[in-house]
């Protein structure tokens, strides 16, 4: 009878020491195999972009964020329109918050973005300025924003989207208020502000040689010959399963830059499936494939060393709600669950 009961004590003491065991297995292996992890190595960033309500509310966001991430990027909330709401009053509440959680895990931080035509207060829009007065109105800005996170975000889009798809100038409140003149003044004083902090210029849909891929970089080396202080090219990768230029073409771009001297980051990747072909696993098959060779480009060129992803999770994409589709483009599910293009990426890490 107590030989009995002892052997019963041995067997459930054994399982529960077992049961532990594998549990911290588990867990170590996950700690080991995360994008972060992988990526640390290398001397790689993986980055996304982050948004403030659920980086407050929700628990699972950020411990995904914090375990497969080393850098983000606040998706709105250094925009104008949040951090300069009145012409004499900035809040910065927002994007304090998310530089504080990136500096407790120590995660990198890229500034996004200080000279735009979306995302304005409607004190500027609405408001009558000499060019005089807009060029002191931008400089506040560009000092006061760079200034208040000195030494905390690594890199800043300081110029994002001036070009149209013709390779023509884009018509916005500070080409018609300041003339061409302002992509060069924002530069400059950027690096006033910062600088340590890595200044660029962030484009999308010339990820590849074109017309607006060209005249960016006819544009840049004009600006490198007057001295301009700009360190690199952002690619967005705003991309779909029926539009994404292919990985040789994105590496040429890249190198072109390179010979300029200029670093280049994959800023704000994203993959649609909503008009691919197949079923949906299929699609995301292909999307992960999409992913996994864009890494692979990064990881390979010399000049690139930091791909960062619109967001992390389908719950919280801006696709579906722009489109008017339903969407998948990012590497997590709705639920926090790994998808095909995640497990491409460790995969491409750990080659
Ligand atoms: O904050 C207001 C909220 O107060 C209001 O109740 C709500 C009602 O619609 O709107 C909220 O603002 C939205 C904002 O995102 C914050 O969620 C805007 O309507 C919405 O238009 C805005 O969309 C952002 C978009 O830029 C605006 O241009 C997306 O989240 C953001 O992902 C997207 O990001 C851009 C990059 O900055 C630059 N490159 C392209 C990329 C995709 O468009």
């Amino acid at each position: 009878m107590r030989w009995g009961k002892l052997l019963r004590l041995k067997v459930v003491s054994l399982s529960i020491f077992t049961a532990l065991t594998v549990l911290w297995w588990g867990h170590l292996a996950l700690s080991f195999t995360s994008l972060r992890w992988l990526a640390q190595r290398q001397d790689l960033y993986i980055g996304t972009a982050v948004q403030f309500r659920p980086l407050q509310r929700q628990p699972m966001y950020r411990q995904v964020l914090a375990r497969e991430f080393n850098m983000v990027t606040p998706e709105n909330a250094m925009k104008f329109e949040v951090v300069h709401p009145e012409r004499d009053r900035y809040d910065f509440t927002q994007a304090d918050a998310i530089v504080q959680f990136a500096s407790d895990r120590d995660l990198q931080v890229r500034g996004h973005t200080l000279v735009w035509h979306r995302q304005l207060p409607s004190w500027l829009t609405e408001g009558e300025f000499t060019p005089e007065e807009l060029k002191a109105i931008l400089r506040d800005h560009i000092y006061t924003v760079v200034g208040h996170f000195r030494d905390r975000v690594s890199a800043w889009d300081v110029v994002n989207e001036a070009f149209n798809d013709d390779g023509t100038l884009r018509d916005t409140i500070w080409l018609r208020g300041i003339g061409e003149e302002y992509l060069e003044l924002a530069f400059r004083w950027a690096r006033e502000a910062d600088p340590t902090a890595r200044l660029f210029y962030n484009n999308y849909g010339g990820e590849m040689a074109g017309k607006k891929a060209d005249a960016t970089y006819e544009f840049i080396q004009k600006l490198e010959d007057r001295g301009v202080p700009i360190d690199g090219v952002g690619l967005q990768m705003h991309v779909g399963l029926n539009n994404v230029p292919t990985a040789a073409a994105v590496a040429d771009n890249m190198r072109r830059f390179d010979e300029l001297g200029l670093e280049v980051q994959i800023t704000e990747m994203d993959v649609q499936i909503q008009n691919g072909t197949g079923t949906e696993s299929e699609r995301l098959q292909a999307q992960a494939e999409i992913y996994g060779e864009m890494l692979r480009v990064c990881q390979v060129e010399p000049n690139c060393n930091t791909l960062v992803m619109w967001g992390f999770t389908d719950a919280h994409s801006w696709i579906p709600s722009f489109t008017g589709n339903d969407d998948a483009p990012l590497i997590f599910d709705e639920s926090y669950r790994p998808k095909p293009a995640y497990y491409e990426l460790l995969e491409v890490l750990s080659r």
